[in-house]
């Protein structure tokens, strides 16, 4: 088991009974516990007993949920917060399911003060891993003010009540797009910073915010992650990518073809400088960077010191390579257009995880055929209910 969390100064964790506001999940939702892959069966210690309880903000998400699955299963405590904007209403239940133990959760917004401190009145938390944020780049042209206004109002809202609560500890969900077009590849951390659209500006921002405020107080022990391509899903098939409007990203985009909502995948540009002339990213299995978060915490406690790491593999692969992958998972070959570039794109990201593997023991293990079966496993079962 981790080490106790120092806890958040002077709470003590109320009864559970009769407590307003939260809602856990309902005991299954009608998924059949003995139907979920690798469900032990066993209850998951929740680790009350150490006031051991982090706060994951977004935690219904599609990495918070993963990462809520990976804590409890090192044996932390967690509580969600999510307004659920961008999630849907089952996912605690399906949480249930998986972990074997009640899930709690508060529903409302991270930018909310008063639900902010009544979350750490009534819980001893002795970390936050903030996800809770709006991500798509494109939509992020079109509506500057909501990203400005969720992603950095959220990030001070949860940093003010955390430094009123005496919590000090920080994981937060940065992402390769803080690199912007990058000139060495693979990118090392200490590549220099930029954005290309206002999701990126607000990610970049994030991050200089929690340096400054991390300066401000040594109390402060803040982990920046940079995620490269999260994708795939959890091996029951209850959690994965689910998104609610249109699929921007591949992979999505991709199990929507194979779902036969769409008819082919738009390639954006077979002309790039990669070597089938289509884009080419550092895609990381979802359960690796869950996993990772969970190391990046573990470093914190022990060490509490300050860490920004990248979250790759290290290793790319092109569109038309993801598009093979996924071709062998679902057992057929999906069918491409090439299409124009799309605005702001760039031919190859790929991470240099190095310091993540010094300093944190992260290696990503699982690989693109994994990602592909078990995205094409959650998207197959959601599409039967
Ligand atoms: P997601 O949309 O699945 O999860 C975000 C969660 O936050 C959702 O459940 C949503 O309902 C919730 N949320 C949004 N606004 C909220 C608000 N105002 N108050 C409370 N809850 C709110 O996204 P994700 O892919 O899980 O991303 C999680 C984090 O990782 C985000 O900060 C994102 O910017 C970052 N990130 C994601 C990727 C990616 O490719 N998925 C890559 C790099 C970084
Ligand atoms: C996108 C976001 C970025 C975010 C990252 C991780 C944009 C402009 N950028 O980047 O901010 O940090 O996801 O979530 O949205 N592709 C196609 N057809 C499609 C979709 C994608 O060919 O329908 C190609 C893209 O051109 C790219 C690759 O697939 O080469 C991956 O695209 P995507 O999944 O959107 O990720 P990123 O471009 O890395």
């Amino acid at each position: 088991p981790p080490p106790p969390l120092p806890l958040a100064r002077g709470r003590r964790r109320r009864g559970r009974a009769g407590r307003r506001g939260i809602s856990g999940g309902t005991g299954g939702g009608g998924v059949d516990p003995a139907a979920v892959p690798g469900h032990s069966g066993r209850g998951t210690r929740t680790g009350d007993a150490m006031g051991q309880t982090v706060l994951l903000t977004g935690g219904a998400g599609y990495i918070g949920s993963h990462t809520f699955v990976a804590l409890r299963a090192a044996g932390h405590d967690a509580v969600i917060l999510d307004n659920f904007s961008n999630a849907r209403g089952d996912v605690p239940d399906r949480l249930e399911v998986i972990t074997g133990a009640p899930v709690r959760v508060y529903r409302g917004d991270v930018r909310d003060a008063a639900l902010l401190a009544r979350i750490f009145a009534e819980n001893a938390i002795g970390a936050a891993i903030h996800f809770a944020a709006l991500k798509a780049a494109g939509e992020s042209v079109e509506k500057p003010l909501d990203y400005i206004d969720v992603n950095l109002g959220g990030l001070t809202a949860l940093l003010k009540a955390m430094r009123e609560a005496g919590c000090f500890r920080l994981v937060f969900s940065s992402s390769a797009t803080v690199y912007g077009t990058p000139e060495v590849l693979p990118v090392p951390e200490t590549a220099p910073r930029g954005y290309a659209n206002p999701y990126g500006f607000t990610k970049l921002a994030c991050e200089q915010i929690l340096e400054q405020v991390g300066a401000s107080d040594p109390r402060w022990a803040i982990a920046t992650l940079r995620y490269f391509n999260p994708v795939g899903a959890h091996a029951s098939a209850l959690i994965g990518e689910d998104p609610q409007d249109f699929p921007n990203n591949l992979v999505p985009f991709v199990a929507e073809v194979a779902l036969g909502k769409r008819a082919a995948l738009n390639v954006f540009g077979d002309d790039w400088p990669t070597r089938d002339g289509t884009g080419v990213r550092d895609y990381i299995h979802v359960e690796d960077l869950a996993r990772g978060h969970v190391m990046s915490l573990g470093h914190l406690i022990a060490t509490g010191q300050s860490h920004t790491v990248n979250l790759g593999t290290g290793r790319g692969y092109s569109v038309l390579e993801m598009l093979a992958a996924y071709s062998r998972a679902v057992g057929r070959e999906l069918p491409h257009v090439v299409a124009p570039r799309r605005a702001g794109d760039v031919a190859e990201v790929v991470a240099d995880p190095s310091k993540a593997a010094a300093l944190l023991g992260f290696r990503a293990e699982k690989g693109v055929d994994e990602m592909c079966a078990s995205s094409w496993a959650f998207v197959s079962r959601r599409r039967n209910g």
